[in-house]
């Protein structure tokens, strides 16, 4: 998309920093029709296939000024001092337009915060872009493209259709981007094409593409298949369609747990997870994923589809060993169900990342607890980071059967379990001896909190009673 924008439209005022989406200048919104509301997405143009942008309107800076009139965010940043070198700017307004169009009143500072995660400013510093952000979000949206809203709509509309799309050879050797409409249409093309590369939203693809120069001559992109970005809430699990991205699986995921909000909260920056889906996190087979460790231990399924066929199986056992999953060539991952907590289930989950923001997980650890008053009478624990894999903590689970949560003493057999557990390596984010050390202490403190200690004085930002309240 960034190459598209900046050397065919020659819509340079996108810039390139890392190419990577950590930095965040290249950031452009798109603007679809989801499940029939028309939302506002920021994007990492960098890493994004030209192709993704199918059915959506493609915003970029240079969109946003009317004549000698800057947009109202352009003009705070102006009256903000939020821009020295520029080189950001592009990228942070972008975001900040995206912002105002997702809020409807005024937003406060956690929540500019949390939207400016996936940009990076260098020189300006934070202070001035986020009074810039509160400032334009302040009133009323009263831009352009709030004005033009049921036009675009229904243009949009039309674009919604059931079309396969096919773009390129289909000869021995041609290149291709494919985005088929319809499951069976994937089922054909896998058949006729099993070496194509299935994308989702392509934020680890992409990054073969700018980091590892890998060619990608077939491209099979699965966001054109309406059955597979469903999200099935029901009474007592979550269903969620392969291609779900983050950004709109995160509200279910923290109507289940408040740690789960926090965590999607963390993952990554906006613009990655506008782009980045469910599917993608666990077919990916990452053992510092977010998400597998978390749905494992809430006891997740997953169904995968080849051809006509779909099998469901635990979603432990889909990662057999570092980079081999339980996938078959032209198997798909279709969706997966995480059932909702009972009464008496506690959950609890963190992420140890170098940085708090739009950083990826050292250690992982996610812990589900059924109690019986004080007695501990099933467990499931599961880790990222810990192994080549995410894997469940089978020894420490079987040890807190029949533990307290009141009687930190009987804990004891659960924490040294750990050891047995996970030969963990040292690598660039940790050394094996951190990451053994920090999964003891995260079950200790998923233990604490459940015995009841309030999340304040068990963590830095306690969350969990405030979010409660
Ligand atoms: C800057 C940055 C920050 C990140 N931060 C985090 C983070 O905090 N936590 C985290 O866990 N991850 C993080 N990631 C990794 C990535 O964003 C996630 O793993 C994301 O969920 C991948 O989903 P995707 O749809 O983009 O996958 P894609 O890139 O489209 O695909 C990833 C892999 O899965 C395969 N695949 C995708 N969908 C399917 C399917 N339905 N069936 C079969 N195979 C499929 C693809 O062929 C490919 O092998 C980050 C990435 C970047 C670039
Ligand atoms: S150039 Fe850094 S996120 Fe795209
Ligand atoms: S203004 Fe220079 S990097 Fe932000």
């Amino acid at each position: 998309m960034l190459d598209y924008l900046r050397l065919t439209e020659r819509a340079t005022g996108t810039k390139e920093g890392c190419a990577e989406g950590d930095c965040g200048a290249c950031t452009v919104v798109l603007r679809r029709l989801v499940g029939g509301s028309l939302v506002y997405e920021p994007v990492n143009a960098c890493i994004l296939l030209a192709g993704q942008a199918d059915g959506a309107e493609i915003i970029t800076v240079e969109n946003l000024a009317e004549g000698d009139r800057l947009h109202p965010v352009q003009q705070a940043m102006v009256d903000q001092h939020g821009s020295q070198c520029g080189f950001c700017t592009p990228g942070v307004v972008m975001s900040l337009f995206a912002l105002y169009h997702a809020a409807e009143g005024p937003v406060g500072r956690d929540e500019i915060n949390d939207w400016l995660a996936g940009n990076l400013c260098r020189c300006t510093g934070y202070r001035p872009i986020v009074d810039a952000a509160l400032a334009a979000c302040a009133g009323e949206r009263t831009d352009r493209f709030t004005a033009e809203e049921g036009e675009v709509r229904a243009r949009l509309h039309e674009f919604a259709d059931a079309d396969e799309l096919f773009l390129g050879s289909d000869e021995e050797g041609g290149a291709f981007f494919a985005a088929p409409a319809s499951l069976r249409s994937v089922s054909d093309l896998l058949r006729r094409f099993p070496d194509a590369t299935i994308v989702a939203g392509a934020t680890d693809v992409g990054l073969w593409i700018t980091k590892g120069l890998r060619p990608l001559p077939r491209i099979l992109w699965l966001g054109r298949v309406q059955a597979l970005a469903a999200i099935d809430d029901a009474a007592d699990a979550v269903t969620f369609g392969a291609t779900v991205t983050h950004m709109r699986a995160a509200p279910y995921l923290a109507a289940i747990d408040p740690d789960l909000g926090e965590l999607m909260r963390r993952f990554a920056g906006q613009q990655i997870r506008a782009s980045g889906t469910v599917g993608g996190n666990i077919a990916n087979g990452s053992p510092i994923g977010d998400l597998p460790p978390a749905l494992i231990a809430l006891g997740a399924t997953l169904t995968l589809r080849m051809g006509e066929r779909e099998r469901t199986l635990p979603l432990e056992d889909f990662f057999l060993a570092y980079g081999k999953q339980d996938r078959a060539a032209g198997e798909i991952v279709r969706a997966v169900r995480v059932p909702k907590l009972a009464a008496d289930e506690r959950f609890r989950c963190y992420k140890i990342t170098k940085r708090f923001d739009q950083d990826i997980s050292a250690v992982m650890g996610a812990f589900k607890l059924r109690l019986e008053g004080a007695v501990i009478a099933q467990a499931r624990i599961a880790y990222g980071g810990m192994a080549g894999t995410p894997k469940r903590a089978r020894a420490a689970e079987r040890a807190l059967v029949g533990a307290r949560t009141d009687f930190d003493e009987s804990w004891r057999g659960a924490l040294d379990a750990l050891d047995q557990d996970f030969t963990p390596i040292d690598d660039h984010r940790a050394s094996a001896s951190y990451r053994r050390r920090i999964a003891r202490a995260l079950l200790r403190k998923a233990l604490t909190e459940m015995s009841g200690a309030p999340s304040a004085q068990t963590r830095v930002v306690g969350i969990r009673e405030e979010r409660a309240i």
